[in-house]
């Protein structure tokens, strides 16, 4: 194929062929970045759940693998899905699966069982049920072994909420240094509920905490992500994050899935949000993306927290199934490095795309500035439909400052990413962005709310794929996500200054080149 079909990603990540969801067990082990994802083997729609891999040096050249975790019974009679879950390196062989000195990884996810059945540890599970399971591997991560022998590990949601084993999921791992533990956080979807549990050799589990209601209760929880931050790169201030899908029930202007986090601490047992994190009455959230398409977000064990990587689904739940792409159906957003940055007295979640640059980007093919913009548009031709955009601005009499791409030379198909001064936030028109007529909702304007620097600095980093916008607002406290299908010949751009000027403008328009020549 090429990657070259119409709206095929250049430099994100997406499967050769069928439908793909969730990043699953992110791991860097050995100088590799592992990427699983839940993948259907079968089709172009979900289904057949599997875990899906592919292997990078670099966070930005991908090569898949073969299935890591292959839907048991598949094709004829699945009996067993792999959902989410995540993985780590057992460095010191708490689990007992290395042999020989090789460091294992495991896997802890979701059992999906699909019908009734005693399992060959001889434990019985429900058609519907979601158990947690083990796997692990002893070649870095190209084959799993499922650890039947145990299989499921956590079998049924803890007292009193015995009852939602079809809605027990997503186990998250991460490794506590402080107390030298296993930690593992699942969901209780349908409850808004968070069960942290802990554990010396990953198999053995017992709970912890709970964490929850709070904040965005929309929809179902899924997904849990915690995680260690530095504040202010201080070691004697960590932060810990943890991050929650919510289906439906995303940022406010969206439909269908989105994510929310909170920050706050946690001791080795409990989480607690900072009560800055936490809003009243759940009126609202700390959104991770506050577009239509960032999703199911998690992080890569095994980096440092100076180095903390994250990747999110780049679709929504909402339309999925239907976007106009084959013969795959889904995409990663690009990789984010975070950190937490005391702004306005309030530590702030800072996220900046994490791609090798240097080895994909053509440089200064455009670059401008202007003392003064006048009201009105400039137009910068056929730049090209694979982008990495920095802008910078600030407030004259204008309204609104942007630039339009991926817009066709009669204009008639454009994607709008601008600054609304007097709102003081971000928007991205994708009404006119080409294909919208798969989903009724598809077609909407999307807002991030982005306070100007101390000296009235508004900036933009922008992100074009052949079928996505990704911005990244300020120093990156405020992202935007969302899929566009514009057709081939959408290569136009052109800036805008709206209702007046427009000061200290610069743009740097460099092009990107495919990651999968
Ligand atoms: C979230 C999710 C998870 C589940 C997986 C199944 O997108 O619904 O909760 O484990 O997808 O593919």
């Amino acid at each position: 194929s090429g990657y070259k079909e119409p709206y095929r990603p250049q430099f994100h990540f997406s499967p050769a062929k069928n439908w793909i969801n969730d990043p699953v067990g992110l791991l860097h082990h050995n100088g590799i970045y592992h990427l699983y994802y839940q993948y259907n083997p079968g089709g172009i729609e979900w289904g057949n759940m599997s875990w899906g891999h592919a292997t990078s040096h670099d966070l930005t050249h991908w090569d898949e693998q073969p299935i890591a975790l292959l839907a048991r019974g598949f094709p004829e009679n699945v009996t067993e899905m792999f959902f989410t879950g995540s993985a780590v390196a057992d460095v010191n062989n708490t689990s007992g699966f290395g042999v020989d000195g090789k460091i294992p990884l495991v896997a802890v996810y979701t059992s999906s069982y699909q019908v009734t059945q005693t399992l060959p540890s001889g434990k019985e599970v429900k058609a519907n049920q979601q158990s947690q399971s083990v796997a692990y591997s002893l070649d870095d991560g190209v084959t799993w072994t499922t650890y039947d022998e145990g299989n499921p590990v956590i079998h049924n949601p803890p007292a009193p909420y015995q009852q939602q084993y079809e809605n027990f999921r997503d186990p998250f791992l991460v490794w506590h240094e402080q107390t030298n533990k296993w930690i593992l956080v699942t969901a209780l979807s349908e409850l808004h509920k968070l069960v942290l549990w802990t554990s010396d050799n990953l198999k053995d589990w017992k709970v912890l905490s709970q964490f929850g209601p709070f904040n965005g209760v929309g929809g179902v929880w899924e997904c849990p992500n915690l995680f260690p931050l530095d504040l202010d790169n201080d070691k004697s201030k960590t932060k810990w994050i943890m991050a929650v899908g919510l289906n439906p029930g995303g940022p406010p202007g969206t439909v269908g899935s989105g994510t929310q986090y909170f920050i706050g601490s946690f001791d080795g047992e409990k989480f607690t949000p900072d009560d800055e994190s936490v809003y009243p009455g759940n009126k609202t959230s700390n959104w991770m993306d506050w577009g239509p398409d960032y999703y199911a977000t998690t992080s890569f064990n095994g980096l440092p927290s100076t180095d903390h990587t994250v990747i999110g689904w780049m679709n929504n739940w909402q339309y999925g199934t239907k976007i106009p792409v084959y013969p795959w159906h889904g995409a990663m957003a690009a990789p984010r490095r975070l950190s937490l940055k005391t702004i306005n007295q309030k530590p702030t979640l800072i996220q900046q795309p994490n791609e090798a640059w240097k080895s994909i980007q053509r440089q200064g093919e455009h670059s401008s500035s202007w003392n003064t913009f006048n009201q009105g548009n400039k137009d910068l031709g056929s730049v090209g439909k694979t982008l990495d955009v920095e802008l910078e601005f600030s407030a004259s009499g204008a309204s609104e400052f942007g630039i339009i791409v991926q817009a066709t030379s009669d204009w008639k198909q454009q994607t709008i990413i601008g600054y609304n001064f007097e709102e003081k936030k971000i928007f991205v028109d994708r009404t006119k962005s080409g294909d919208v007529s798969f989903d009724e909702t598809f077609a909407s304007v999307y807002h991030a709310p982005l306070i100007p620097n101390s000296d009235g600095t508004v900036r933009l980093r922008i992100l074009v794929d052949w079928s996505s916008i990704e911005v990244f607002g300020g120093e990156g406290e405020a992202t935007l996500t969302a899929q566009i299908f514009p057709s081939r010949n959408a290569t136009f751009a052109r800036l805008f200054s709206h209702g007046g000027d427009t000061k200290n403008v610069q743009l740097g328009v460099r092009k990107v080149s495919s990651t999968w020549n």
